[in-house]
């Protein structure tokens, strides 16, 4: 078990997994474990999930299930940057499928890989954003951007990735 947690956890992982386990043992709740590690490692890697198994009576499938339950939770690392493109009717109609697939060729991610490579965006298709007048719309984080053109999105686009980048400096 040890052996196979090495393959994919580095060293620095699992320190940080056995003091998030540490600090939550006397609460003893899958959701506060499971909460902890999204939190800490923006998402919940499969090595975190055998972790716990071997620590907790929980079992895989039922951390698994927990998992798929709460959209909180995900299995994939997510960007620093959610980005939540509708594709709603009202979306539609205002042409977001030439949008979500540009900004996809644009970010180089699809559907199976929604990350940058730099963990900088995820992308995200939703059903509908409810701000449907200001169609078509995305949003970024918690910012709602609306009446979208692909010159506009490019833009909103690169501000983020300007300001991280005047942030660095
Ligand atoms: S359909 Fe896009 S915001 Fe409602």
């Amino acid at each position: 078990m040890e052996e196979k947690l090495n393959e994919t956890a580095t060293q620095e992982d699992l320190q940080l997994l056995d003091s998030i386990y540490k600090e939550n043992k006397d609460k003893d709740s899958v959701m506060i474990y499971l909460q902890k590690i999204q939190s800490e490692m923006g998402y919940v890697p499969q090595y975190a999930i055998k972790y716990l198994a071997g620590k907790t009576k929980a079992s895989e499938s039922h951390m698994f299930g927990v998992i798929t339950f709460y959209s909180q939770f995900s299995t994939k690392p997510v960007g620093k940057n959610i980005i939540k493109i509708c594709s709603g009717t009202a979306c539609h109609v205002g042409g977001s499928k030439q949008l979500v697939k540009k900004l996809k060729s644009m970010l180089k991610v699809d559907d199976e890989n929604p990350t940058t490579e730099d963990r900088f965006f995820t992308v995200q298709n939703v059903a509908c954003l409810g701000c449907c007048a200001l169609a078509p719309a995305m949003m970024v984080n918690d910012k709602v951007y609306g009446s979208l053109t692909l010159e506009k999105m490019k833009d909103i686009i690169d501000t983020y990735i300007k300001d991280a980048e005047n942030e660095d400096m």
